[in-house]
């Protein structure tokens, strides 16, 4: 059942007009929602793929070069609209996919047909890799007008993938949403194909059942309540680095589709903390190191020197705020009984953590909401949410998912920089608070 491979090694420059802004008239942004699923800590987008539409439940990875969807059962991916891509598309190189499908067995259809593109669909958990036909087909999600009808890109390319590439994804989530930097991650496809600039984002909400936006295609505003809340206003920026290696299986030979940051010190209670400056710093011959932001991470992971330096200096700080460590619940090591810390605006009063990035006023400050997790039968322990990451972790500081909810993050790829809020709540609002 598996088609036979032909390498095929595409250096063609033929232009494609899929990726073409074809006009520059303004466009309104595309707003769309992404859910927490709170057994796995996963983020969903919720899209409509094919014709008729099959609303589509998607993993959202800011990791990812392209998106996949389970086409076999129970799916049995069908569509009226659907095209396999011809090997010689620029699409297949631009990927380095290198791969060209053939297939006997099977009556034709998404996952069979001859001189197909084929796409490495790949499993940011287990990291296993697929080799699946690439298909172009039509993608609806969000809308531009509150309750509007959904936005459609007609010629949405993605890759197919076996239901077992779906393992550790929660329940009812069918495929992954790529947002990373590649120009067939969804942001850039969607940006491309509807002519708006390449800048979206996200405002993760941690909460039950409101989901938080995602803002695609626009610089902004983006209107909370309370009324004259615009996130847009107040971010602070750093430049978006990318890493030279990519750490897929297969694509080996690209630049990374992850975004980076320059984390240069972290202090706590504004007290710098001793780090060695090697491991902050992408190395150029290995691309290892540096911090990165992942939505696959629930926590944010620590190379172990890092992890003990903020640990030892939190837990020093915080007993000067009269917080005495209790035992450790997993899988945090930093916990405290959580009567015996007070709530404020932005979470439990504990010791700031700063990550300071190009300059030392020029830093993203992790209040108590982001940094504190309610852990235990009764929510009796509130522990530290950053995790070792082990010595053999790739990249040094991994911002995971919990330290990104409820602040706005804006990635303008036109700029590379990145955007931040810092804790929402500080503005009187949350992500969940954002009216569709
Ligand atoms: C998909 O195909 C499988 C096997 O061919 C079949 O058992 C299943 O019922 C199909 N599902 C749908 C939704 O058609
Ligand atoms: C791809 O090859 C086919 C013939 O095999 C040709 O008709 C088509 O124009 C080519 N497409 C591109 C984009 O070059
Ligand atoms: C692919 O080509 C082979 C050989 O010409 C043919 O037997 C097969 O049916 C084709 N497959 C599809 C899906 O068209
Ligand atoms: C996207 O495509 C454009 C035009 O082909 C190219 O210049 C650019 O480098 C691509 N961007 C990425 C992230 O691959
Ligand atoms: C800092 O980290 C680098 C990279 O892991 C390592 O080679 C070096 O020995 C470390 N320096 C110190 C002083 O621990
Ligand atoms: C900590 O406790 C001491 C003794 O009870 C008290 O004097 C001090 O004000 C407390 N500090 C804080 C930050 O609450
Ligand atoms: C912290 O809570 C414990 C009970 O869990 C209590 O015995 C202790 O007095 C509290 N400490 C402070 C400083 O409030």
């Amino acid at each position: 059942m598996s088609p036979s491979i032909l390498p095929f090694f595409l250096h063609f420059v033929f232009t494609l007009c899929l990726n073409l802004p074809s006009s520059s008239q303004s466009r309104l942004p595309v707003v769309a929602p992404i859910y927490k699923d709170h057994t796995t800590s996963q983020y969903i987008l919720p899209v409509d793929l094919a014709t008729p539409p099959r609303p589509t439940n998607l993993l959202l990875d800011l990791g990812s070069l392209f998106s996949w969807i389970n086409c076999y059962a129970p799916n049995n991916y069908t569509s009226s609209t659907y095209r396999n891509i011809p090997c010689n598309f620029t699409v297949c190189g631009a990927i380095d996919s290198f791969a060209c499908g053939y297939c006997y067995d099977l009556p034709a259809g998404p996952t069979c047909s001859n001189n197909t593109c084929e796409y490495f669909p790949e499993n940011p958990y287990s990291r296993t890799v697929g080799l699946e036909n690439a298909v172009i087909d039509v993608l609806s999600l969000g809308s531009t007008v509150p309750s509007g009808p959904p936005e459609s890109i007609p010629d949405f390319i993605f890759s197919c993938a076996k239901p077992d590439l779906l393992k550790n994804f929660a329940k009812g989530v069918s495929g992954l949403a790529a947002f990373g930097y590649s120009n067939e991650s969804i942001p850039f496809q969607v940006s491309n194909g509807l002519s708006l600039p390449r800048i979206f984002a996200i405002c993760l909400s941690g909460s039950r059942s409101p989901p938080g936006p995602v803002f695609l295609g626009s610089a902004g505003p983006y209107d909370f309540p309370p009324p004259g809340t615009d996130l847009s206003k107040g971010l602070i920026y750093t430049p978006i680095l990318l890493d030279p290696y990519g750490d897929t299986v297969i694509t080996y030979v690209r630049p990374s589709a992850e975004y980076f940051i320059g984390v240069s010190a972290i202090r706590v209670n504004s007290k710098n903390v001793p780090l060695n400056r090697t491991l902050l710093k992408i190395d150029p011959k290995t691309g290892y190191g540096g911090t990165r932001l992942s939505t696959i991470a629930k926590y944010t992971t620590l190379h172990p020197s890092i992890f003990k330096a903020v640990t030892e200096a939190f837990v020093q700080e915080s007993s000067a705020m009269n917080l005495t460590i209790t035992d450790p619940v997993e899988p945090f090591t930093i916990c405290y009984p959580a009567e015996n810390i007070t709530a404020t605006r932005v979470g439990p009063a504990v010791p700031t953590i700063d990550l300071v990035l190009q300059s030392s006023n020029v830093y993203w400050r992790i209040y108590g909401a982001n940094s504190m997790v309610s852990v235990g039968r009764r929510k009796e322990y509130s522990c530290l949410g950053f995790v070792d990451g082990g010595p053999k972790a790739r990249t040094s500081i991994v911002i995971g998912g919990y330290q990104m909810e409820d602040n706005l993050l804006q990635f303008d790829i036109e700029a590379m920089r990145l955007g931040f809020s810092s804790s929402v709540l500080a503005r009187g609002t949350t992500c969940a608070d954002y009216k569709f």
